[in-house]
């Protein structure tokens, strides 16, 4: 078996039904204004991409290149900074407040502590923004001291580092650049620096895998004192190397089947509360006051503005995908102009369900009091019938409980939430990223 997009049964075609979406590529003025005038609150969090690796993994779906030159990477910073530029310029006077900043990639942790000071002196700039700043790290990247204590010392306050197994054949399926003492070292140069909150992201599911070996990972994990610890199934999309690989014969791709798939699941259900790690995610588990490297809630809720080649944002109305293209992207910010490739606008029942999928099952509860204060609405309102009679059906089966105005996923829709929510990855923001990533501005997208 593989994690692939069709391999998730009635949740695969569930995703692909519920879910259509058209982006277009908009005209500069109607992106300004469609961004503008769709911000549906005034604390907004933002994201910035760095789309440059210093190789490519195995399995990586996302919007990366490897790293050519260090010209190129300079050129990118000033455009990112220009791009901040310009969203500041057109939403001065709606009084914005940043709440939280996330640098994601590719790989952040090419940068400089220098770097991350100048991107947050330009979003200080423009807009009421914190100078702190969280990031996703390579091991690799943090193996000097003096590097390390300069991120920190920047206003990296929170990282997230890629460590994926502690076992270093798992790291050789995945591809990766760094082994395990590489990411016992940047834990503790991390933790040296003084960092706030640290999160370890770790992939499941490896070619080949035992439930024994992941247990093993997990238990390595806990005791690593991390302040959350979150668990990805590795997911195959088709854009990825080693999908393209196994379909021209060259790389005999086969993950675990279901039945192992739903014991990790449990495992780390076990394993990690053991150790005194609360679930806060399905697939992520805090260390004492609930802290997450939170980004999911952002994308599905918003707003977010997302700056950088390949980065998306959701105002709350407007979704809006950036150009994949690392030299069309610096070419549009060279003329001033949005980098926006393609958008869409999002109505009220859209928005609706994304914050009720993303607390019931991504953030396993849904408080319908917190529903009505974000949306403004009551729940039955706006998701609509359809939404409504699949959470019954999923309570009658004991997959949901509800107590008074929350549901909450049970134990047994623990399993069910994980195979809802991978097909939804894999069918939507994976297909998102491979199409936009086949021509920099492509006049129409169709999702799935
Ligand atoms: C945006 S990635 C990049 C972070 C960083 N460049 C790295 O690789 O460590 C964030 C996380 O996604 C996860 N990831 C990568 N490839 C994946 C895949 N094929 N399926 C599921 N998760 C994946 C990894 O755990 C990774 O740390
Ligand atoms: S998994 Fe991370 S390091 Fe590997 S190619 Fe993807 S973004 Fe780069």
């Amino acid at each position: 078996m593989i994690l692939h997009r069709d391999s998730f049964g009635i949740w695969s075609l569930i995703a692909k039904r519920a879910f259509k979406a058209v982006f277009r590529k908009p005209r500069q003025r109607e992106a300004r204004h469609e961004i503008r005038e769709s911000l549906s609150e005034r604390e907004i969090a933002v994201y910035l991409h760095i789309p440059f690796c210093k190789g490519i993994c195995t399995f990586c779906p996302y919007v990366r290149y490897p790293l050519r030159s260090n010209r190129l990477l300079r050129e990118y910073l000033g455009a990112l900074e220009r791009e901040i530029s310009l969203y500041g310029k057109l939403l001065s006077d709606l009084n914005l407040k940043v709440t939280d900043i996330h640098v994601g990639g590719g790989t952040p942790s090419l940068l400089e502590g220098k770097d991350f000071k100048r991107l947050l002196g330009a979003l200080n700039e423009h807009f009421d923004s914190p100078d702190t700043i969280a990031i996703e790290a390579n091991p690799e990247d943090l193996q000097r001291k003096e590097k390390v204590s300069k991120l920190v010392e920047a206003g990296v306050r929170e990282v997230s580092l890629g460590v994926q197994s502690f076992s270093d054949g798992g790291l050789r399926k995945l591809g990766r650049r760094h082994d395990s003492s590489d990411s016992i070292r940047a834990i503790e140069n991390l933790r040296d620096a003084g960092l706030d909150y640290l999160n370890l992201d770790l992939m499941y599911m490896l070619p080949g895998q035992e439930l024994e070996e992941w247990t093993r990972d997990l238990e390595r994990a806990a005791e690593s004192g991390a302040d959350e610890i979150t668990c990805y199934p590795t997911l195959v999309a088709e854009h990825c190397t080693a999908y393209k690989l196994a379909k021209a014969g060259k790389l005999e791709l086969r993950q675990p089947g279901m039945r192992t798939f739903k014991q990790m699941v449990y495992a780390a259900e076990r394993v990690l509360p053991s150790h005194g790690y609360e679930p806060v995610e399905i697939y992520g588990y805090s260390w004492k006051d609930g802290w997450k490297y939170a980004t999911v809630n952002y994308e599905l809720e918003g707003p977010l503005l997302g700056f950088g080649c390949g980065a998306c944002g959701f105002t709350g109305g407007y979704e809006y995908q950036n150009t994949c293209s690392v030299e069309e992207y610096i070419r549009a910010l060279g003329k001033d102009e949005l980098p926006v490739a393609g958008g869409r606008a999002v109505g009220l029942a859209e928005r609706a369900v994304r914050y009720a999928v993303c607390r019931l099952f991504v953030c396993r509860e849904l408080d319908l009091h917190g529903f009505k204060r974000k949306l403004g609405e009551d729940f039955e309102k706006a998701v609509g019938k359809g939404f409504s009679i699949a959470l019954h059906l999923l309570e009658t089966l004991g997959h949901i409980r509800r107590k008074g105005r929350k549901l909450t996923l049970s134990r047994r829709g623990l399993f069910t939430a994980h195979l809802a929510c991978w097909s939804f990855v894999l069918n939507v923001p994976c297909r998102i990223s491979e199409e936009f990533l086949k021509a920099p501005w492509p006049t129409e997208v169709r999702i799935p």
